[in-house]
């Protein structure tokens, strides 16, 4: 790799490991350029990592804001047409890149010339997310020993981080922490938010994860054992055998289709105060659709009519679990180019104690389904059985 190759993928892993404190452009190649010195931090806008550039001339200061992408293309130009020298300072220290007129490149590292930390603050936004420093991200394969994330992980590394992110300021009010993850899989998100909950709050914790697979159960009890989590522990059950003892919080990270549902109905049953879903596929209710409504005209185009299935689906697990007193939100907890399975049920209430359904609310969920032509929903059945 030629040292501005290698250069500019030091600006890709810096800001994938959140160690990017800043980048600067200097010495312009014509005398008489306008812009004299570019000065470029990472920053977060609406939930999006950008670049800020700063491209600074004679009398004025101007101020663009980039996508990664659209920043990093900028930076390749600046290097190869404008200036001959960069620098890139992050927290572990500085890259210094010369480029001579002989067309001969020198990259050097050095130690940082002053502490340096990484600033996302915009707008008075803050975000804060899990270092992949933390070793358990080497523990599970997303990261080499010099904390630095493998690409084939950033995506997984970034939706894992945002699930956290977002519910992260819920667990203040509990006491104590008692959780399920459903359908873990390799469970990342269990270990990362074991490893976040330990390190940030002094409260009694037992984490469970639950997950079909016998070798991924296995797997996962292993790199427990190895990261001395020893609150943390994987069963190998179905969601719909599972009998949780306590639990205060479930969540789940793309259960499969109806395994969402259980996961749901879980939490409802076991009062948990908070329950965190993001759906993955969405089959059973797009099955149920009655033959006449699934060709009339909203239902007429397949991909229109799957869309339309995945949205009725999850209003109605939001409004059930706004009917049982959650408070309920939905949201986007990632960009679609992380992964289109990018929705977020996020529901909590004050109270451990049952509640009852409220049958009005219930009723218009019915409605709803009958108004779509739709037979029947899964969570709404399960729950039925459950005497809900
Ligand atoms: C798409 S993966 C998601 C894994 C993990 N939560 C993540 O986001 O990386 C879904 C996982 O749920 C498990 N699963 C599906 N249905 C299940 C069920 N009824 N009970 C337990 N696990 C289930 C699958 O074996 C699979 O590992």
């Amino acid at each position: 790799m030629n040292p501005l190759d290698k250069y500019i993928q030091l600006i890709q892993d810096s800001l994938i490991s959140c160690t990017l404190s800043q980048i600067s452009i200097i010495n312009p190649l014509r005398k008489d350029a306008s812009i004299r010195k570019v000065q470029i931090k990472p920053i977060e806008l609406k939930e999006k990592l950008h670049l800020s550039f700063i491209f600074k001339h004679q009398t004025k200061d101007i101020t663009k804001n980039y996508l990664v992408e659209e920043a990093i293309e900028h930076i390749k130009t600046d290097l190869t047409d404008n200036f001959s020298q960069s620098i890139i300072s992050t927290t572990s220290g500085e890259y210094h890149l010369n480029i001579f007129p002989n067309g001969k490149i020198k990259l050097k590292h050095k130690p940082n010339s002053k502490s340096a930390k990484p600033n996302l603050k915009h707008d008075h936004e803050k975000k804060s997310l899990l270092a992949s420093k933390d070793p358990i991200w080497n523990l599970l394969g997303f990261t080499n020993d010099r904390g630095l994330i493998y690409k084939d992980k950033q995506k997984k590394f970034r939706q894992i981080n945002r699930y956290i992110e977002i519910i992260k300021n819920n667990f203040e009010a509990l006491e104590s922490f008692d959780i399920v993850d459903m359908g873990c899989g390799k469970a990342y998100l269990s270990f990362a938010l074991y490893s976040h909950l330990t390190k940030n709050f002094n409260k009694p914790i037992r984490f469970q994860g639950i997950e079909l697979r016998k070798e991924l159960v296995e797997l996962n009890n292993r790199i427990s054992k190895e990261a001395k989590f020893k609150d943390l522990s994987f069963i190998c059950e179905s969601i719909e055998n599972y009998q949780p003892k306590n639990l205060n919080v479930l969540i789940a990270l793309h259960a499969c289709d109806m395994a969402t549902d259980d996961s749901i109905l879980k939490g409802i049953k076991g009062n948990a105060q908070l329950i965190v879903c993001s759906p993955c596929c969405h089959k059973q209710v797009r099955k149920s659709l009655k033959p006449e409504h699934a060709k009339n005209n909203i239902n007429k185009y397949g991909i229109l009519q799957e869309r339309q299935c995945e949205i009725i689906t999850d209003v109605i697990r939001a409004g059930v679990l706004e009917a049982y007193g959650y408070k309920t939100k939905v949201m986007e907890f990632i960009a679609t180019t992380h992964t289109p399975k990018n929705l977020l049920i996020v529901a909590s209430k004050k109270s451990m104690e049952p509640s009852s359904p409220d049958s009005h609310k219930i009723s218009e969920l019915y409605q709803s389904l009958e108004d779509h032509g739709i037979e029947n929903h899964y969570l709404l059945d399960k729950l039925k059985i459950h005497g809900g």
